[in-house]
């Protein structure tokens, strides 16, 4: 171009002058400035519909406050523009999949409990009582959508938490998302509304311990106060363990002491129980509030308990030792016991194991994505914790190489979500893939190249590896949702150890979700998460769940400020943010509270 430019004005012997050069180049004399101009102006005009503005109005707070104290303001929200960080627009984008599920929710389904996301139908699957308003709560306040949540305030000022004659509210998942979402959302917003119902139906669920044993039957009628078990006949370990975080703040906050002593009676249970080295069964009898069976697992019927552990302790400010030291001596006998590795990738993960004698366990090889959440914990714990360096460097590993996994579970799919259940190739000789000893041979041999278990392995198919069974009729199983609990641990993660991969991991997970599960009116459970086709099939339910952890843990993920500060607060197993306090002298007298390490 340039050097036809230069033989043909040397024709002319003449030197082109800029604006020649300039226009035969542009090929038209300067027509595309203009242009240029009014496609600048286009885009400034339609650019909130092309990054797709919410269809609220936002109400705009003063800069971001410092993120501690009471009440806690929303964020400053701005939308980004095209110039802002990849980041911002990745958190916008989870924004903008909030407000497309709950306007989905709230124009179909609207004071239900669930929307169902295919048909526009609404589900009263729970107590009625609109648990998507609960759930999705905190997440509206974090992500600054004040329209919904003033709105949502209203409904729950109105609500009365009776139940019908012959109904009964199930007690562990009432506490930790109904009443987990109101006081996050006083914890955070500091209207008296949400504390006051937060009392009033703290105290209405209270009769569901009124057992020989202390711990808490599986339903109730609040109308009556009868209760009922649940269809395992036993009460199960994360049943009774996974209301304290949510009565001893509320005790806190109301200075009722019958809220800290019944959820504190359960605790009493377990320091005292005939455990043998932290393996704490799945079941127990709900009267006797002995052990019922000999299954240890962190899973389905566990996996809050271990977490109400190291989060109860760090709620209140670490006074409570004794728990400190339980969470230890559960966590250590996981790490003992439950982790193994598969022989052929050397993929970490953890399962959950039949005892037969103290010493002879018979591990399952399932790994259950409810599992997921054991490495941020983990995480949580080697940061929070002050560890022998030894036991620090087991515990982070074993965080970083399970996460890993979790991350692989998901890469390794079609729709790249991850499957609820995962059954792992065991070796031969099933104690041959423990995973302690390992790295205790590979810490003598000197530390070469990588630690086990948490390898490096690129994503790759291997199905004779990773097999997922496939739920059967009764499961409420939806895979895409159940990325909760990964996007959990990536969260914590990325916040512990500051590697941005797990923030990359996270949007790749964010992108499956948006194209499998997207619906015209929310977003639907992905029913088979391993199918090539471009349209996985998808189930008509929208779990509250989706609105409190999987979108709460993605935005968190990819706002750069650490909105929810870890050593301010803490996560409930909804993933509820609860501010970390301390008592009072009164209090510590009143509930006898040690201080003593
Ligand atoms: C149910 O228990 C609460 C106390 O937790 C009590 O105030 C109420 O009167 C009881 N209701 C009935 C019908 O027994
Ligand atoms: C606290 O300790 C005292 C004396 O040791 C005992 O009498 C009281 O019942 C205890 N209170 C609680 C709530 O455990």
């Amino acid at each position: 171009m340039l050097s036809s430019l230069w033989t043909r004005n040397t024709s002319t012997s003449r030197f082109p002058t800029f604006r020649e050069a300039f226009s035969s180049l542009a090929g038209r004399p300067l027509r595309w400035v203009p242009q240029l101009f009014l496609a600048f102006v286009f885009f400034l005009y339609f650019r909130p519909t092309i990054f797709g503005e919410s269809p609220v109005s936002i109400e705009h707070f003063g800069d971001l406050p410092p993120p501690v104290g009471h009440p806690h303001r929303p964020p400053l929200y701005r939308p980004p523009t095209a110039s802002a960080n990849d980041w911002k627009i990745r958190a916008h984008s989870v924004r903008d999949a909030f407000v497309h599920a709950y306007k989905g929710y709230r124009d179909n389904a609207f004071p239900a409990d669930e929307l169902a996301p295919m048909s526009g139908k609404s589900r009263n699957n729970f107590n009625s009582w609109g648990v998507s308003i609960y759930d999705g709560l905190d997440t509206m306040w974090l992500m600054g959508l004040t329209e919904y949540f003033d709105e949502a305030v209203k409904v729950i000022g109105e609500a009365d938490y009776t139940t019908k004659p012959h109904q009964y509210v199930p007690f562990f998942e009432t506490i930790i998302r109904h009443l987990g979402g109101l006081l996050s959302a006083y914890a955070l917003s500091a209207d008296p509304i949400l504390l006051e119902q937060a009392d009033k139906m703290g105290g209405m669920l209270l009769p569901a311990f009124d057992t020989k044993s202390g711990f808490p039957m599986y339903a109730i009628n609040t109308r009556t106060n009868e209760t009922r078990g649940g269809w395992t006949g036993n009460t199960l370990w994360a049943e009774a363990l996974s209301n304290q975080l949510e009565y001893k703040y509320l005790a806190h906050l109301t200075g009722k002491p019958e809220y800290f002593e019944k959820a504190e009676r359960c605790m009493q249970i377990m320091y005292e129980a005939d455990v043998t080295e932290g393996m704490f069964p799945t079941r127990w009898d709900t009267q006797s509030g002995l052990p019922s069976n000999s299954q240890f697992s962190v899973g389905a019927f566990a996996d809050s308990a271990h977490e109400y552990l190291l989060k109860q302790w760090l709620m209140t400010s670490r006074s409570e030792t004794k728990i400190r030291d339980l969470y230890l001596r559960a966590v250590n006998s996981i790490i003992e016991r439950l982790l193994y590795i598969t022989p052929n990738r050397e993929i970490l993960y953890v399962t959950d194991a039949e005892i037969r004698q103290p010493n002879r366990s018979i591990p399952s090889g399932s790994f259950e994505h409810l599992s997921c959440f054991l490495p941020g914990l983990l995480a949580l714990g080697a940061q929070t914790l002050d560890l022998p360096q030894n036991e620090k460097e087991i515990h982070s590993w074993a965080a970083e190489g399970l996460a890993y996994s979790c991350w692989l579970s998901y890469a390794d799919m079609q729709t790249g979500l991850g499957p609820d259940v995962m059954s792992m190739q065991k070796f031969q000789k099933a104690e041959d893939g423990l995973w302690l000893p390992r790295v205790e041979k590979w810490k003598e041999e000197g530390r070469k190249e990588g630690h086990l278990g948490c390898g490096s392995l690129a994503p790759q198919r291997h199905r004779e590896i990773i097999r997922f069974i496939r739920k059967s009729a009764v499961a409420t199983g939806s895979e895409c949702f159940r990325s909760r609990r990964t996007l959990e641990s990536f969260y914590i993660l990325w916040r512990t150890t500051g590697d941005p991969q797990w923030r990359e991991r996270g949007w790749s997970v964010f992108q499956s979700i948006q194209k499998y599960a997207k619906t015209e009116l929310g977003y639907a459970s992905v029913v088979d998460v391993d199918r090539s086709s471009t349209t996985a099939p998808v189930k008509d339910e929208m779990p509250s769940y989706f609105l409190a952890e999987t979108l709460k843990y993605l935005y968190l993920l990819f706002t750069d400020e650490e909105i929810i500060p870890l050593d301010k607060w803490v996560f409930n197993t909804e993933a509820h943010p609860i501010p970390i306090f301390q008592w009072t002298d009164e209090e510590k007298k009143l509930y006898n509270i040690s201080m003593d390490l």
